[in-house]
């Protein structure tokens, strides 16, 4: 069966929550340790800010949500509703600064299969529509691999800020579009 889009809409947040935390669990668990993964619950997730400014995708398989990503006219970088990461929702300005790619996830069982390649398109697509020239995104260690093959670069290593006194390692990473 093929894949299809559509944009996300607020009737999808649990399914969408669910899926993340699926992923989270699941597809970090070959780079992160336990408390890592359990301290990527408070960087990472679900920021309704995306669904309410209709910049977040689901990618379907027969009706069956396989997973999800967005972009951002928005300054915030990475982190989601429930994570320590601050909101910095001013507009950016699509000449001189760079759009967003925004808290990707793939359900586990949809893994590998295209369906990340697929957002980024997506995301990359509505951004050079919006204008702008180059999209940036924080990276986990399990999206880095996908990002490079995307073709994009490492412009800085760091770790989040600690949950619970716990870091994760973070990749900041850029492509010109
Ligand atoms: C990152 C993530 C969204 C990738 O989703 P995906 O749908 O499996 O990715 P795709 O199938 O589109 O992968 C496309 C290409 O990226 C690369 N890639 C993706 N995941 C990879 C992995 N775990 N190891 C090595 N290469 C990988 C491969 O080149 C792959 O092509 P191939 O399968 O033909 O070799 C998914 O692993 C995920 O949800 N991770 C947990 C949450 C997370 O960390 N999200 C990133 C936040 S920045």
């Amino acid at each position: 069966m093929a894949f299809t889009h559509r944009l996300a809409s607020e009737a999808d947040l649990p399914a969408l929550k669910a899926l993340m935390t699926r992923a989270i669990e699941s597809l970090q668990s070959e780079f992160l340790s336990p408390a890592q993964i359990r301290a990527s619950h408070g960087t990472m997730g679900l920021d309704s800010q995306l669904i309410a400014d209709r910049t977040y995708f689901v990618i379907e398989e027969g009706g069956v949500p396989a997973g999800c990503g967005g972009w951002s006219w928005r300054a915030t970088l990475f982190g989601g509703d429930a994570s320590v990461i601050a909101r910095e929702p001013r507009a950016l300005d699509p000449g001189a600064e760079p759009a967003k790619i925004r808290a990707m996830y793939t359900e586990p069982a949809f893994a590998r299969r295209g369906v990340g390649r697929r957002v980024m398109e997506l995301c990359e697509q509505a951004a050079r529509e919006a204008g702008f020239q180059r999209v940036e995104l924080m990276a986990t260690l399990a999206g880095a691999a996908l990002y490079r093959t995307c073709g994009y670069r490492v412009v800085e290593e760091l770790d989040s800020p600690p949950v619970d006194g716990v870091t994760v390692p973070l990749l900041r990473m850029e492509k010109a579009l």
